[in-house]
This record gives structure tokens, C-alpha cells and sequence, in this order.
């Protein structure tokens, strides 16, 4: 099975590109952040605040997650109810970052993550896919662009959706607080694997991106 890894940090592009980059290669694409999501949907269900550990580590033992493949589209199951589109907020987004820096978060998803590496080929994004969760994965890429660009990605984003409830400083600051949160955990921090090829995004177009991404992993699997 072959294993392309992508980490990199929020709003990088990650999966958009990962998922163009999946068709075009027949891959199955997994993205990560959904588990993580899952999670803090689930605590902020709960009532249940990032900071309350024991809290959280008594609600994983009866949560049941699950990564299904719908037509090679990814769903994200919580106890049994598809929540991929509610898991899409700002409030999940900023949760997700605080719960996925317990280490019980990480170890409760971790081999959800790497049944699924075991039985596909697959690209897979996150945050520690390269430096955890597939450390032996044949391709790894981190991809990357500068905040500006990546807040601007998105306040673009939100304008074609017709939906501007946010200012571009906003995104920003949200970025620049995510990036900070997930690069300085304890466990499993967002940072580049040795052996990966950083791709930075922020002067290209999006197939400008696509190629440059297939163009690594074409090199990788020659070698
Ligand atoms: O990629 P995303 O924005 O959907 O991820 C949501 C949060 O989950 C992000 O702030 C960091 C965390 N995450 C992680 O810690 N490890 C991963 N492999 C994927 C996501």
C-alpha cells in the first residue's frame, strides 16, 4: 500500500489539494482534522470545556467514531450519527484545536488513523501524519503558505459562499492563534517531518499546487 502524508497548517489549502491530487491518482484522501472535529463536537454536546480532561477521557470511553468512504468521499460518523457537515464551525474549528492537544485525544485516534493506512492507498492530511501517525508513509509533504494568504484564502472563500459574518482581521487572528496552539503542544506538535518536502502555496494557483504536489510524489515512488 502506499502512503502519501500532508501535514501542514489551517487554511494551507491542504484538503482542497490533497483532494484533486487523490482523483487524479486514484487514492483514497483521509482527511485527519474531521476525527478531531468529531471529538470536539462531541464536548461541546457534552457541555464539556477543552480544559476538563478526566471529563473528556471518561466521554471517549463510550464514543464511537468511525471514518466511512461513501463513493471514495469521506463521512465522519459520531456514535453512529453522520455530523460531517455540523463538525464545519468556527466554534468546532477553535474546540478541535484545544482538544486535540490532550494526549488522550491523540492516542484515542491514532489507530483509527492507521487501520485505514493498512488496507488503502491513501493521502492523508493533518497536523503529525508524517511525524506520528505514519512515520514510515513513502511520501511526505508539508505544505504550507503565509498567514496572510491563507486568512485572504479564506475571507475569499466565505465571499463566494455569500456568507461574510467574518472580517478578514478576524480570520487572521483565528489563524495565527490555531497555528500558534497546534505548533506548541506537547504531543504530536504541527511541524515538518524530517524526511518531507515542504511546498509552500501562497504565489500559486490551485493547479499550479496540484502539480507541484503530484510532481513530489511522482518523484518519490520512482525512487
Ligand atoms: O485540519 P482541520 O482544520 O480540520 O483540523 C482541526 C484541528 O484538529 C486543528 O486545529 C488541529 C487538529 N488536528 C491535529 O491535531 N492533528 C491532525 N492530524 C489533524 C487535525
Amino acid at each position: 500500500m502506499i502512503a502519501v502524508a500532508i501535514d501542514g497548517p489551517a487554511g494551507a489549502g491542504k484538503s482542497t489539494i490533497a483532494k484533486m491530487v487523490a482523483k487524479k491518482l486514484s487514492y483514497i484522501y483521509v482527511d485527519t482534522g474531521a476525527l478531531y472535529r468529531a471529538v470536539a463536537l462531541c464536548t461541546i454536546q457534552n457541555g464539556i470545556l477543552s480544559s476538563e480532561e478526566e471529563k473528556i477521557t471518561a466521554m471517549l470511553k463510550h464514543t464511537v467514531i468511525e471514518l466511512k468512504f461513501i463513493d471514495n468521499v469521506q463521512r465522519v460518523f459520531l456514535n453512529g450519527e453522520d455530523v460531517s457537515d455540523k463538525i464545519r464551525t468556527s466554534e468546532v474549528s477553535m474546540t478541535a484545536s484545544r482538544t486535540s492537544a490532550l494526549p488522550v485525544v491523540r492516542s484515542f485516534l491514532l489507530d483509527l488513523q492507521r487501520d485505514i493506512a493498512v488496507k488503502n492507498n491513501i493521502l492523508m492530511d493533518g497536523r503529525d501524519i508524517g511525524t506520528v501517525v505514519l512515520p514510515d508513509a513513502q511520501v511526505k509533504i508539508f505544505l504550507t503558505a503565509s498567514p496572510e494568504c491563507r486568512a485572504k484564502r479564506r475571507y475569499n472563500d466565505y465571499l463566494v459562499a455569500g456568507n461574510v459574518s467574518e472580517s478578514y482581521e478576524d480570520i487572521l487572528k483565528d489563524i495565527l492563534q490555531r497555528d500558534y496552539q497546534d505548533s506548541h503542544r506537547a504531543t504530536a506538535p504541527l511541524k515538518p517531518a524530517q524526511d518531507s518536502v515542504t511546498v509552500d502555496t501562497s504565489e500559486d494557483t490551485l493547479e499550479e499546487s496540484v502539480n507541484k504536489i503530484i510532481a513530489v510524489i511522482e518523484s518519490k515512488l520512482r525512487k
